[in-house]
């Protein structure tokens, strides 16, 4: 019981800065409890009155104060609702924004580790938990004892001491059962929630790949499988609805089983005078009342219990830290040199993705990086922006190793373009800019006109404004690579690294590319890796790669001369295509 409540504890300091609101939220649920509470005497005032037939003028008084009552409970529990649920969701929101900034902090091998989806069910769907946790649960468990105990005294102090005593003992009992009969639904809670968190990761990788699956005509595949995955939900789901449904329906029954106890209990008090009629119906009354905070009582423990398998999941995810960590060496301002003295990398334990990899590019210059598919091309650019860390060697830039520049003087000094360039919905304007508002148009003209790419911002129907959404407005691979050029040259890194996509790009988008890449590169140190041998004729070294280690490494235009090397092979390779 104490190992459930510890694992909340952290989470109450979201709920520190709405100490006043909680107050009122208490004030409220303890208004509304002694309503509650003295409605019934209300009633027998009333019953006395008229059994007695003395003072009749005391009946529409009394009338009016019960219809009082019975209109502000209503009242006080909205508001009780609205308080709640706004401190609630004040205070997991801001946990919501602690999360995703902790998982964006995190480096890419936890990232490769954890789907899309499985991180947007553990920042929103578990943290939706909290959200009843802080909204009414503990308030609510405090005040269904408070309204419990106010309850049973009320019949040990106005009725009678024996039956207050039998009436406690009965609540602690059905509180138990009810526990007990709760345990059975709990496994199949958690067993939906889990099939939920795969069905959501499930749903958001396919979608991802929608173009690809409609191409190949496996949505029938897709929706089969999303059919079973949600049939397997549904089954979980009814077979824990009923057994809550059996609980509750038991509960009912015991409860009417009390009622009649009471009642009993009731009319013999008051065949043997000890209480007047009127006060059998109140012990009737009080009776009823009891079932629902013994139910709220169990559910509420419950969701605490439930909920502890999302919290400690949130506990696990702010855990994570990540592996990677900068230093605060000042970054000099000009092009960088760029340096990899024998390094090793695995993604994967025992597979070299690189392998003892070493080359130096002296500032400014700019290097072609080529080899197959496989080779480690991308990883050679993961590994400089540091998405990964080398398991050994050492990556040097002026210098001195990465790891003593800022995280983020890094990633500003370095730009990249991967393979799949990312376009946001948004305006071409905030696709160039990043969302940044200080960049303004003049800038951004001066930018496309420097890389020769005003023409082409001409033939948006809506020039900056043209909003990328639309499937009619989606980019082809060489616009979204023109587009990024764009990106980066608004950013000025230093230090450029050119992941080309590998797609066939058209001749005219092909001499807009090659003509912006040229504006890009001036006095720039940068790494080009070209699907296209005509883009790393641009350059002034050439990395080969095999199967992650370096197979040829040197100045473009000396191995070009020797025709043993490698790169004059795939030249004459290339040339000999283009020919046919
Ligand atoms: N996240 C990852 N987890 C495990 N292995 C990976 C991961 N990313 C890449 N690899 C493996 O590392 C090797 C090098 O990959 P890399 O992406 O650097 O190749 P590449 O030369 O860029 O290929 P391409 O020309 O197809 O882009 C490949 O064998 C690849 O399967
Ligand atoms: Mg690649």
């Amino acid at each position: 019981m104490f190992s459930t409540v510890k694992l909340y504890i952290p989470f109450l300091k979201y709920l520190r800065k709405r100490i006043p609101l909680l107050i009122l939220l208490f004030i409220l649920i303890l208004g509304s409890t002694v309503l509650l509470i003295i409605t019934p005497l209300i009633l027998e005032a009333f019953l006395k009155n008229i059994r007695m037939q003395f003072a009749t003028g005391l009946l529409l008084p009394l009338a009016l104060l019960f219809l009082l009552l019975a209109v502000a409970r209503p009242i006080l529990s909205l508001w009780e609702a609205y308080l709640g649920d706004n401190i609630s969701l004040l205070a997991t929101n801001e946990l919501r924004v602690d999360l995703t900034l902790h998982c964006l902090a995190l480096d890419l091998r936890f990232h490769t580790q954890h789907t899309p989806g499985e991180l947007v069910e553990r920042v929103d769907g578990q943290v939706a938990t909290l959200n009843n946790l802080f909204s009414r649960l503990v308030l609510s468990l405090i005040s269904n004892g408070v309204l419990l105990i106010g309850i049973i005294g009320m019949i040990a102090f106005t009725i009678h001491a024996l039956v207050g005593l039998v009436l406690a003992l009965f609540t602690i009992f059905s509180i138990v059962i009810v526990y007990m009969l709760h345990s059975k639904a709990l496994p199949l809670w958690k067993e939906a929630r889990k099939q939920r968190a795969e069905m959501i990761s499930f749903t958001e990788e396919r979608l991802s790949g929608l173009e690809d699956l409609t191409s190949s005509g496996a949505q029938s595949y897709v929706l089969r499988e999303l059919a079973s995955q949600s049939r397997a939900i549904l089954r979980t789901f009814l077979r824990g609805f009923q057994a809550i449904m059996r609980t509750r329906n038991l509960l009912r029954m015991f409860f009417d089983l009390g009622t009649v106890v009471a009642l009993l209990l009731g009319v013999l008090l008051f065949w043997g005078h000890a209480i007047p009629l009127e006060r059998v119906y109140t012990l009737f009354y009080y009776t009823t009342l009891l079932q629902v905070p013994v139910e709220q009582i169990v559910e509420q423990w419950r969701s605490l219990q439930q909920g502890s398998g999302s919290i400690a999941n949130i506990h696990e995810l702010l855990a994570e830290k990540s592996t990677i960590h900068g230093g605060d060496r000042p970054l000099a301002s000009e092009a960088l040199e760029v340096a990899f003295e024998r390094v090793s990398f695995q993604y994967i334990e025992d597979t070299y993705a690189l392998q003892d990899l070493s080359f130096v590019l002296p500032a400014g210059k700019t290097l072609g990086l080529l080899g197959q598919t496989g080779s480690g091309k991308s990883t050679v650019a993961r590994l400089l922006t540091r998405l990964y860390q080398p398991q050994s060697g050492t990556i040097l830039l002026n210098g001195h190793p990465i790891q003593d520049y800022a995280l983020a003087d890094l990633r500003r000094a370095i730009g990249i373009i991967t393979q799949e360039v990312h376009i946001f919905n948004a305006t071409v304007r905030d696709n160039l800019t990043l969302f940044d508002d200080s960049i303004s148009d003049d800038v951004i003209a001066q930018a496309l006109e420097q890389l020769k790419l005003t023409d082409w911002l001409k033939r948006l129907p809506e020039g900056l404004d043209t909003v990328l959404s639309s499937r009619e407005q989606a980019l082809s691979a060489g616009e979204a690579q023109l587009l990024s050029l764009a990106r980066l040259f608004l950013r000025d890194p230093q230090v450029i690294i050119l992941d080309e996509a590998s797609s066939r790009i058209d001749p005219a988008t092909e001499q807009l590319l090659d003509q912006a890449l040229k504006q890009l590169l001036q006095g720039r140190t940068a790494i080009i890796i070209a699907h296209r041998l005509q883009t790393v004729m641009q350059t002034d070294l050439i990395l080969v790669l095999e199967n992650g280690r370096c197979r040829e490494f040197g100045e473009r235009e000396a191995l070009l001369q020797q025709p043993d090397s490698a790169f004059a092979t795939m030249y004459r390779l290339a040339a000999g295509e283009v020919r046919q």
